[in-house]
C-alpha cells in the first residue's frame, strides 16, 4: 500500500484497530528507517549509568551539617549533586580574593558518600562588590533602564568586562577541579534568559549586521526598508528593539541574541576546556519551550543538552512534558540530562498545587523513557531565607525528610535496579517533527490570530503522532532527515531555500513530508515569499495557498478520512498538478472558505508531500496522522495500549528496555508482544502482560 488514497480506502474498509497490527519488539529492534543509535549522554565506568541527583547548596549551611545531608542523600540512592551555580560571593568574596576551601571539602565529602558532582559556574549571580564597582556589567532592559544589584541574572550578556570576570572565575574553578575524579561535568551559568539592550550590546548588534549583510544596501533590500521610510544610510542608525519593529529587524535581533549567548558560552568554555579532563562534559540548563534565543545555535558549542523540567501547565500534561524531553534530546540528537525537576511543587505558579502522590516517580521515569540519563531534584533542602522558602524540597530546613523523600528514594532504588540494562540505550524514532525558532519568532511577531500559538500548534501534531507511533524525534530544520519515514513540519513559516532543498531531496528519495498551516510563507530574512505558501515547495506540492484567514468560529472540514472542524486558522488551497489530490475541503462558513480545499497531497516517486492549510480539531488530525503513518510504514511499539499509558523504548546494541508509564489515576493493563523480564521486580520475573496501578511504572527488558 503506498498512496494516501489507497491507505484511506483500506482504512474505510477495515476496522481501524487492524491498522495497529501486532508489532513485535524484535521487529522494532531492526527498524529499517529509525534514527541511528544516539549515544548515551554521559558514561562513567565508575558511576551509575542512570543518575538520581539533587541541587545542593553547601555554602548556605555550616560544614558540620553536610555529612548528615549527604548521608540522607546516599540513603535515597542519590549519586549526584549540582553545586556552586549561585555561589560567586562565597567563591570570590572580594575582587581577586578567592576561597575554594569550602568547595574542596564539599566535593570530597560528597565523594565519600558515592555522590559525584556537577559544578555550576556562578555567573547567574554576580556579587555586589562587582556590580557596585562596575555598573556597566549590569543589564539594561528594552526600555533603556539599567538593573540594580539584587535578585539574580542582573548581568549584561554582552559586557566585555562581565565576560572577563566570568572567564576568570570559570578558569579558577577549572584549574582546581578540572581533574577532580569526582567532578563529572560543568553547568555554565543558570538558565540563560534575558538579553541586554545596553550600548555595548547595541554596537555589537551593528557589527553583527555588518558581517551578515556586508553592505547597508543589501540590508535595505532584504528588509524592504522603503516601507515607512525605514531606509538606512549606515548600520549605526539601526535601532535595537524586540517588539513593534520591522519583522526582519526583529528576527535579526533574535539571531544576534542567539549568537551572543553562544559566544557567552564559548567565553567560559575557553576557560574550562583546556583545564578539564575530557570525561567532564560542559552543558547549561535550558527551559523547554523558552524561545528567547535559538538553542540549536547555543548547543553547537556544548557537549550535552540538559533542561529544567517543571510542568508548564497547572497540572501535569504528559504530552507537553514528553514533547519537551524530545525537544531537548534534539538539541544534540542524543541522550540528555534533566538538570532540575520539581519535588512535588514549586513556588512560582499562581497556585502552587503539588503533583499527586506517585506523579513525581512517574515524571522521573518519563524523563528516562524519553532519553534522559539523569534526573535531579531542585532542591535538596529548604534555604533558611531567600526568594524560594516555599519551594518543594526533599528535606526541610531542619535536614529531615519531607513526605516526597520516600517516593524519590523508591525511584532511586529503581534507577539502580534498571540502570545496567539502560546503559548505552536511547530512544529511536522513524518520525520527526521539525521545530524551528525562526518560524516561531516570525509567527509570534505577527500572529494574525492571537490564538495561534506555535508551540500549542506543534503539540497538537505531537499528540497523535506520539500516541500512534509511540516515538517521535523533535529536530532542528538543519538536522539530517534520511533516517525518518515521516517528517512533519507543523508551521515552518520561515523556509530558507537551503532547508527547502533538503526537504525536496528527502521527498524525492522516498520520504513522506507533512506540512502544517503557515509553512513556507517567509524567506530567511522574514520577507514574504512571492510564490505564496509553501514558497519554494509549491512546485513539489503541485499546489499552493490562495489565501489565509484568521478564524474565530469552528469551520466544518471533511473528506474521505472523515469529518471534523478547523479553528483559529484556515487557508484555501489550490492544485495545479493533475496528480495533486484534494484530501479535505471546508464546508459552508464565511463564503471565502466554502467548498475550498483544506488539505492536499501528492505522491512523488516513493515519497509524498501533504499540506494541511488549517488547524484541524484533534480527532480529524489524528485520522490524518494515522493514515500518513500507515502510508509511511510506521508501526506502534505496543499496539492497543490503554489511553493514558505511555510507551517508551530505549534501544542499545543488542537489547531494548521498555518503559511503561500509567499516567492515569486508575489502574491499567498492558499486553506485551512476548515475554519480557520485569527489571523492577525483585526476582526479575518474566511477564507477558503488566498490571499498572495508578501512576504505576514498569520497566521491562526484551531479548
Ligand atoms: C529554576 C532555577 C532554580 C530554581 C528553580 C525553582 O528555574 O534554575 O535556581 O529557582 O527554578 O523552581
Amino acid at each position: 500500500m503506498s498512496t494516501l488514497s489507497e491507505v484511506i480506502d483500506y482504512m474505510q474498509h477495515h476496522d481501524r484497530l487492524q491498522f495497529f497490527f501486532t508489532a513485535t519488539l524484535s521487529v522494532l529492534l531492526s527498524l529499517g528507517g529509525s534514527h541511528p543509535a544516539a549515544a548515551q549522554a554521559t558514561a562513567y565506568s565508575d558511576k551509575p549509568p542512570v543518575l538520581l541527583g539533587a541541587a545542593w547548596y553547601p555554602e548556605q549551611w555550616p560544614e558540620s551539617q553536610w555529612d548528615a545531608d549527604l548521608s540522607r542523600m546516599e540513603a535515597a540512592h542519590i549519586h549526584l549533586v549540582r553545586v556552586g551555580e549561585f555561589a560567586w560571593s562565597t567563591m570570590e568574596p572580594s575582587e581577586g580574593k578567592y576561597n575554594f576551601t569550602w568547595l574542596d571539602h564539599a566535593i570530597e565529602l560528597a565523594g565519600k558518600h558515592h555522590i559525584c558532582v556537577v559544578l555550576g559556574t556562578p555567573t547567574a549571580a554576580p556579587p555586589a562588590w562587582m556590580t557596585t564597582k562596575y555598573p556597566d556589567t549590569l543589564r539594561v532592559d528594552e526600555n533603556g533602564v539599567r538593573d540594580e544589584h539584587g535578585n539574580r541574572q542582573q548581568f549584561s550578556f554582552a559586557s566585555v568586562r562581565y565576560r572577563k570576570f566570568a572567564h576568570e572565575i570559570a578558569e579558577k574553578m577549572a584549574e582546581r577541579y578540572g581533574h577532580n575524579p569526582n567532578v563529572v561535568g560543568w553547568q555554565l551559568d543558570n538558565e540563560y534568559a534575558s538579553p541586554s539592550f545596553d550600548p555595548e550590546a547595541k554596537a555589537q548588534f551593528h557589527e553583527w549586521l555588518k558581517a551578515k549583510y556586508g553592505t547597508i544596501e543589501n540590508l535595505n533590500s532584504h528588509w524592504a526598508t522603503a516601507y515607512w521610510s525605514q531606509t538606512y544610510d549606515n548600520f549605526d542608525e539601526i535601532p535595537v528593539r524586540d517588539k513593534g519593529e520591522n519583522p526582519a529587524l526583529l528576527l535579526a535581533w533574535k539571531r544576534f541574541v542567539s549568537d551572543t549567548w553562544k559566544s557567552y558560552s564559548e567565553n567560559q568554555i575557553s576557560a574550562i576546556r583546556p583545564q578539564a579532563d575530557k570525561r567532564q562534559f560542559i552543558t547549561t540548563n535550558t527551559m523547554g519551550w523558552f524561545d528567547g534565543f535559538d538553542e540549536y545555535t547555543v548547543h553547537s558549542v556544548l557537549d550535552i543538552a540538559a533542561w529544567d523540567d517543571y510542568i508548564s501547565t497547572d497540572t501535569y500534561d504528559y504530552f507537553d512534558n514528553g514533547a519537551r524531553h524530545d525537544l531537548t534530546r534534539g538539541y544534540k540528537n542524543k541522550n540528555f540530562w534533566v538538570m532540575e525537576t520539581e519535588p512535588a511543587f514549586v513556588n512560582w505558579r499562581r497556585v502552587n498545587t503539588p503533583l499527586e502522590k506517585g506523579q513525581v516517580r512517574d515524571m522521573a521515569w518519563q524523563a528516562i523513557g524519553h532519553g534522559s540519563d539523569a534526573v535531579e531534584y531542585w532542591q535538596w533542602r529548604s534555604a533558611l531565607n531567600g526568594q524560594e522558602e516555599y519551594h518543594g524540597v526533599l528535606v526541610g530546613a531542619d535536614g529531615t525528610p519531607v513526605p516526597v523523600y520516600d517516593e524519590v528514594k523508591q525511584t532511586g532504588e529503581e534507577f539502580e535496579k534498571a540502570g545496567k540494562a539502560l546503559e548505552s540505550t536511547s530512544p529511536r524514532s522513524s518520525v520527526a517533527i521539525i521545530h524551528d525558532y525562526n518560524s516561531r519568532w516570525a509567527i509570534d511577531f505577527q500572529r494574525h490570530n492571537i490564538e495561534f500559538d506555535p508551540v500549542a500548534e506543534l503539540v497538537a501534531f505531537y499528540k497523535p503522532l506520539r500516541t500512534q507511533a509511540q516515538a517521535v524525534d523533535i529536530i532542528s530544520p538543519n538536522a539530517p532527515l534520511d533516517s525518518y519515514k515521516l517528517v512533519v513540519a507543523p508551521a515552518l513559516n520561515v523556509l530558507p531555500q537551503e532547508v527547502a532543498d533538503r526537504l525536496i531531496a528527502y521527498v524525492k528519495q522516498g520520504g513522506n513530508l507533512l506540512l502544517g498551516p503557515r509553512s513556507g510563507m517567509k524567506d530567511e530574512y522574514n520577507a514574504l515569499n512571492v510564490e505564496r505558501q509553501p514558497g519554494p515547495l509549491v512546485d513539489l506540492l503541485g499546489g499552493r495557498v490562495e489565501q489565509f484567514y484568521a478564524i474565530d468560529k469552528e469551520v466544518p472540514v471533511s473528506g474521505d478520512l472523515g469529518s471534523g472542524t478547523a479553528d483559529v486558522w484556515a487557508e484555501t488551497l489550490s492544485t495545479k498538478s493533475t496528480d495533486t489530490h484534494v484530501l479535505m475541503k471546508y464546508g459552508a462558513s464565511n463564503g471565502w472558505l466554502d467548498n475550498q480545499p483544506a488539505v492536499i497531497t501528492r505522491k512523488v516517486g516513493n515519497g509524498s508531500i501533504t499540506y494541511i492549510g488549517a488547524w484541524l480539531n484533534d480527532d480529524l488530525l489524528a485520522k490524518l496522522t494515522a493514515a500518513l503513518l500507515q502510508q509511511s510504514g510506521v508501526q506502534p511499539i505496543i499496539p492497543n495500549t490503554p489511553d493514558g499509558v505511555e510507551v517508551c523504548l530505549r534501544t542499545g546494541a543488542n537489547r531494548s528496555v521498555l518503559i511503561l508509564i500509567n499516567h492515569n489515576k486508575a489502574e491499567a493493563r498492558v499486553d506485551l508482544p512476548h515475554a519480557m523480564r520485569d527489571l523492577l521486580a525483585s526476582d526479575n520475573t518474566s511477564r507477558t502482560s503488566v498490571d499498572l496501578p495508578g501512576y504505576g511504572v514498569a520497566v521491562l527488558e526484551g531479548k
